[in-house]
């Protein structure tokens, strides 16, 4: 095989419960993971070593160049040393990352790359992982990587890395609109953690249950979906980015059922009552200027899988 890609997709969080700090630095999850409409996607070749390219949005010198890192520090290319590691082959190929996830936008981008990575350098190098061995590696990658792998809906548990798929059949629309630069993970959580120590929020021992959200996303409608998102993450992003008050009012005043941060954001996900609804929701939005890039998405969508 002389070329091989894969692609792997985009998630919103339509439940985020945090619990408290644990001992080994991360926190207690009860979460949803719901995989959208928007792909990265990670070509591989025969090489000798490992040599990495990144390219699409977010990677350009004028923004955010070093988000996106096209060296070992990249999650890709730590993906590549694992599969390598664990299944006694050596680790060459020259990977290129295309992206269309903004970086650091709690979209789980990186993780899309670590997911697609696996499954494209698994069919160069005839690893034949099984399904499980790649959640294995992918769990020690980062804790939405396994989601990444998956796809579809999943309720997440553990730092969100232990997967179990939800079965939803009704085809969801959002709009996703990006708000100012990108806001790290761990600066979100640590956030959190002051704000639950200073009492300003509640401390997160009661994880809040992710019944009513995976009820609604079964059977609809979509009145009812918008009233059991939860983000424990938006009040900290929020702190940290106040300006994200009003990209999530633009959401709601322009007729979204309901406007949630992202993950750890800064990403603002607005629900849309319909496919027609989404489109005048993305002409609104994008002309609100308020975001720099906005995306009408749907999912549940597949999770990483070979293309071409
Ligand atoms: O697992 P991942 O590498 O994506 O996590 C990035 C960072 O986000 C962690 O180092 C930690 O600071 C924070 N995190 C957390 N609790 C989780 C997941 C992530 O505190 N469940």
């Amino acid at each position: 095989m002389t070329v091989v890609a894969a692609r792997a997709p985009a998630k919103v969080n339509v439940h985020l419960a945090v619990g408290p700090l644990r001992p080994d630095g991360f926190h207690e999850l009860r979460t949803v993971y719901l995989a959208v409409s928007l792909f990265d996607t990670v070509t591989v070749r025969p090489g000798d070593g490992l040599a990495l390219t990144v390219s699409g949005e977010g990677t350009g010198a004028a923004r955010g160049a070093d988000l996106v890192p096209a060296d070992r520090r990249n999650l890709v290319w730590r993906a590549a040393e694992l599969l390598a590691a664990s299944s006694g082959v050596p680790a060459d190929a020259t990977i290129e990352i295309a992206k269309s996830i903004p970086a650091a936008a709690g979209l789980a981008g990186g993780s899309a790359d670590a997911a697609a990575a696996l499954v494209a350098l698994d069919a160069l190098w005839g690893t034949r992982a099984s399904r499980e061995d790649l959640v294995g590696l992918a769990a020690k990658l980062g804790s939405d990587v396994p989601f990444s792998l998956l796809g579809g809906v999943a309720l997440g548990a553990g730092r969100g890395e232990q997967v179990t798929p939800v079965l939803a059949r009704t085809r969801w629309n959002w709009v996703l609109g990006i708000a100012g630069e990108g806001l790290s993970t761990p600066a979100v959580y640590g956030e959190l953690d002051r704000l639950r120590a200073a009492g300003r929020v509640p401390a997160g021992e009661d994880l809040a249950a992710a019944e009513p959200v995976i009820a609604a996303l079964r059977s609809g409608p979509p009145d009812a979906l918008a009233s059991s998102l939860v983000n424990d993450l938006q009040a900290p992003a929020l702190a940290l980015r106040p300006e994200l008050g009003r990209a999530l009012r633009t959401a709601t005043d322009a007729g979204a059922l309901a406007a949630l941060v992202s993950g750890s954001g800064p990403t603002v996900a607005a629900l849309a009552a319909d496919e027609r609804d989404a489109v005048r929701l993305t002409a609104e939005l994008a002309g609100a200027g308020v975001f720099r890039t906005v995306r009408a998405v749907h999912g549940p969508v597949p999770g990483a899988r070979l293309v071409g």
